[in-house]
Formats: structure tokens, sequence, C-alpha cells
């Protein structure tokens, strides 16, 4: 079965009670069983639920996985796949990552005693430099947020020895980036981004082929609790299914969108893997089989100017989050890395001048209209030249 036939039809048979075409919301919590112990497979919603066990199945078959576990956030994922590291073990993590992840790591992970260590992975010398004895685990995003760098997942797993290697997938999405072939051992996601595609629903999961580390997964999501409801579970899957049409969609976008903004004087600088200019982009070709919807880039003259810039902006809504069919921007310095303490992040490159697009499926003319509108009319500030 190929990616989007995957998509539409893996886990999401007929209803077996009901020949419903459509996987039911079973929006139950428990189940009658017909004497002590003796039931259907089902017992408890927090353990298993139909209708998430099929999403699991289906994020299961698009990241090319034996075992997926669905949770309520890709905050809950991340936790679930990081209880397989215990206190006294070390991880290397890219230091371009999402704020909410460095924020469980350095601020709730590490006061339990696991040990991180943030360097540029896009650096394999760095890296190598970062490992310690007790290495149990690599993290790595790529492309990473919000700066769009990439990491060579083959390279790091060839570097990895007995740790484990985890690929939080986000930005690239299943459709062009499958980090379990490339060798990783996990693969994360935020599902609420790209695999629900329309801003709906918040949710997350974690893929693997390695059955002891899904039943430690599988353990603590049952365990912690943090599951996704099943209306939750329905509206992933749901989105999903068009994975596959709307990447393509998002990446022609994007693309044409970091080419007029590499070629306007009022841009200093564009992040996208897909420009020939990106200093990774052989690398983004080797690595994914498309570059994926999201635009970083830097406006001349000072922060204010980028602030007033995005308030100007018709479709391109000023919002956290990425993934969803309609386009976003987003200060990340303000909002998505504002956990991240400014000195760090400014060292990391994300300064105050930076903003991220999260290129949508909407007419390409119309948002290329929006940018330019919105660049023409963004005065520098008095004083500025
Ligand atoms: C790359 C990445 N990973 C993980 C997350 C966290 O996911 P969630 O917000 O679903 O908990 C995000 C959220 O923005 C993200 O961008």
């Amino acid at each position: 079965m190929k990616f989007s036939t995957r998509a539409i039809h893996a886990g999401q048979g007929a209803d077996p009670t009901t020949g419903a075409t459509i996987v039911p919301i079973y929006q139950t919590s428990t189940y009658t069983q017909d004497a002590v112990g003796e039931h259907k497979g089902f017992d408890y919603s927090r353990t298993v639920n139909p209708t998430r066990s099929a999403l699991e199945a289906q994020l299961a078959s698009l990241e090319d996985a034996r075992f997926g576990s669905a949770f309520a956030s890709g905050m809950a994922a991340t936790a679930a796949v990081l209880n397989t590291l215990s206190a006294g073990d070390h991880a290397v993590v890219t230091d371009d990552l999402y704020g909410g992840t460095y924020r469980l790591f350095s601020r709730v992970l590490s006061r339990y005693g696991i040990d991180f260590t943030y360097v540029d992975m896009s650096d394999l010398d760095a890296v190598r430099a970062a490992v310690k004895p007790n290495t149990k685990m690599f993290w790595i995003e790529t492309p990473t947020n919000p700066l769009l760098k990439l990491i060579d997942i083959e390279a790091i797993c060839a570097l990895r020895g007995q740790a484990v290697v985890v690929v939080d997938n986000t930005f690239a999405s299943p459709y062009f980036q499958q980090p379990l072939s490339l060798g990783a051992d996990i693969v994360v996601h935020s599902t609420t981004k790209y695999i629900g595609g329309h801003s709906d629903v918040v949710g997350g999961a974690a893929l693997t082929n390695d059955r002891d580390l899904y039943d430690v997964i599988k353990f603590h999501q049952n365990a912690v609790g943090g599951v996704p409801g099943p209306h939750d579970a329905w509206l992933t899957m749901r989105g999903a299914k068009t994975l596959a049409l709307r990447m393509r969609e998002h990446a022609r976008n994007a693309q044409a969108v970091a080419e007029f903004l590499e070629a306007h004087d009022d841009v200093a600088r564009v992040y996208y893997p897909g420009l020939a200019s990106h200093p990774q982009h052989a690398l983004a070709k080797r690595q994914m089989s498309g570059f994926g919807g999201m635009v970083s880039f830097v406006l001349t003259g000072p922060q204010e100017r980028a602030l007033d810039f995005a308030n100007r902006l018709q479709y391109f809504s000023l919002a956290e989050s990425l993934g969803g069919v309609e386009s976003l921007i987003c200060h990340p310095a303000r909002m998505t890395h504002g956990s991240i303490p400014k000195e760090d992040r400014e060292r990391r490159g994300v300064t105050d001048g930076l903003l991220r697009l999260s290129v949508g499926i909407e007419d390409l003319d119309d948002l290329l209209d929006d940018l330019r509108t919105a660049l023409a009319a963004t005065p520098m500030p008095a004083g500025v030249s």
C-alpha cells in the first residue's frame, strides 16, 4: 500500500459491529464485561479505546512503524518517550528546538535527575564532543524550529552507540521524511500540526519498530494517562487522511513564498530548506522528499518593523502553532520560544527580528499579494535608514 492509501485505509476497516464505513467515535469510558475479565479486548478507555486504536494504527502505518501510541498532545508524547530514560541518564538534544520541549527537559525532567546537553546537531563534531558515558538518547528535531536547520539523521544514528535516536518529525510530517527508515528508533509528532492539519485538535504520537521501547511508552501512556479522547482521536484521523494532498500544496506555496521573500529588498534573510541558498539544501534533498511548509525570515530594520509587518497581514493570522490549512505568522522570540531565556535564544539565532510563517494551502496569488502589500505598507521607523 502506498502512502495516500495507507492514510485512508490503515487501521480504518469497516466497524465490526455495525459495518459503519468510517471508524465510529467510541465515546465511552468503560466496557461491559461478560464475566470478570471476559471482554472484547477493551476494559477502560485510558488503557484502550477503539477510536484511538484506529488512529494509532493509521499513524504507525504512515511512519512505516510496527507500533503507534497516541497522546493528548505532542508534549504528552514527548514526556512518554523520555520515560524510557531514568535518573542518571544523559541526553544530547538539538539546541534549536520547540520551546515547550526545552521547557519540559530543562524545568521538569532535569529535576528528576536526567541530564541534557544542547548542541548544534548539524555540527557532528559538536555532537561527538557532547556524548558522555551515560548518554542514552539523542533528541533530534529536523528541520528545526524555528531556524529550519537540517540534522543528518543517518549520521547521528551512525554515532549513537547504545543510545536511542528520537526524531521529532512534526515539521516535515511523515509524507516528506521517514526517520525510521534512516535508522531512528522513535518518531514523535505533535499531531496538532500537519497530521491533524486543520488547527482544530491538539494531539501527539510516538511511533517505533522496537517492541521494548513501545512497551515502556505504552506503559507510561496508561500509567500517566495523557491520552486523547475519542473525539480528538477521530478528528486527527480524519485530518490525516488528506495529509499527502495538503503537504504537496504546503510545500508548493512555501517554496514560492520563500523565493518571493528572498528576492525582496526589505528581507534580510530567509530560512527554507528548499532554497538553493540554504546551507544544507543538499542534505534536505537527500533526507526529505519535499521541503515542507515552514519559512522563517528576518526583515531589514529593527524588531518593531517585524512586529508592525506581522500585524498588517490579512491572510496570515498572528498565532502560535503551525501546519493547518490556513496561513499563520508567529514571532518566535515572544511566542513559541518565549520560554527560552533571551540570552540562550539569541545565541541560537532566534533573534527578536525573526518571523516564522506556516504557509497554508490558500491560493498562492492571494498569499503573495498579502505579503507584498504588507511589506510595501510597513515603513522603516524614523531615524533608521
Ligand atoms: C516541533 C514541535 N514539537 C512538539 C510540539 C508540542 O506539541 P503540542 O503543542 O501538540 O503539545 C510542538 C508544538 O508547537 C512543535 O512545534
